[in-house]
């Protein structure tokens, strides 16, 4: 009988200075990592606020920045490790007059309503980490403006990932990560109406949500 192995929440090394700064290295490596992110980010056409969670260490908070000379992002990073390493890397890039970042939980209600409101709300492969997922999409939702755009960007749990023996980190984040249908119920169960869920090759999906 098939038995679905997930690894919800699983502990990765976020905190630790050399543990952010190896994130931050693999993150500029990978070529296709932000790939259909920064493909759909294009197409949304949104310029102004842009707040991002979960930024890790700014990499791809940095090359939005570059990519989109209009827009100033706010990034929110539970990590202070992660945080202090996406300082530094903001400011290597002379970009810390339009990236500010903030050290903080997506499930802090008063945090992220103290952020003001924003014309995208974005977040990548981090969705799966968050403790309380439906509470932090209900903050996030309610910080966009009227014609703004919350964009989730993260894992799918696709089934033939579990044929893979393979226990490493990504793995287990895969494993760890929603199918359509969980997100489909989460959104329903916050009264969200406005929502297009797209599957993104090979494991990824995209789950735009609007007001
Ligand atoms: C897999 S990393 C992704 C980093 C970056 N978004 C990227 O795509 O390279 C997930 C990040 O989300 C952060 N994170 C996890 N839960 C969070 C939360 N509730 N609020 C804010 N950040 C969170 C972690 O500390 C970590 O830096």
């Amino acid at each position: 009988m098939f038995k679905r192995k997930v690894e919800l929440h699983q502990k990765e090394p976020f905190s630790g200075i050399d543990n952010a700064r190896q994130y931050a290295k693999s993150a500029e490596k990978s070529n296709m990592r932000y790939r259909a992110f920064l493909k759909n980010l294009q197409s949304l056409g949104i310029e102004g606020r842009y707040l991002e969670i979960g930024a890790g260490p700014g990499v791809l908070t940095t090359e939005i920045a570059c990519t989109h000379s209009a827009v100033e992002i706010t990034a929110v990073e539970l990590s202070q490790d992660m945080a202090t390493v996406g300082i530094e890397y903001v400011s290597k890039n002379g970009l810390e007059d339009r990236i500010k970042f903030v050290v903080g939980n997506a499930e802090d209600e008063a945090l992220i309503n103290s952020l003001g409101k924003f014309n995208l709300v974005y977040c990548t492969y981090t969705l799966h980490h968050w403790n309380d997922p439906e509470k932090a999409i209900a903050n996030l939702t309610h910080v966009i403006e009227d014609d703004g755009i919350l964009y989730l960007y993260d894992l799918r749990r696709v089934w033939w990932l579990y044929w893979v023996p393979i226990r490493n980190g990504f793995f287990n984040s895969i494993r760890a990560a929603y199918i359509e249908s969980e997100l489909r119920l989460m959104l329903e169960s916050l009264e969200i109406k406005h929502f297009e869920i797209r599957k993104e090759f090979p494991f990824m999906h995209s789950i735009f949500i609007r007001k």
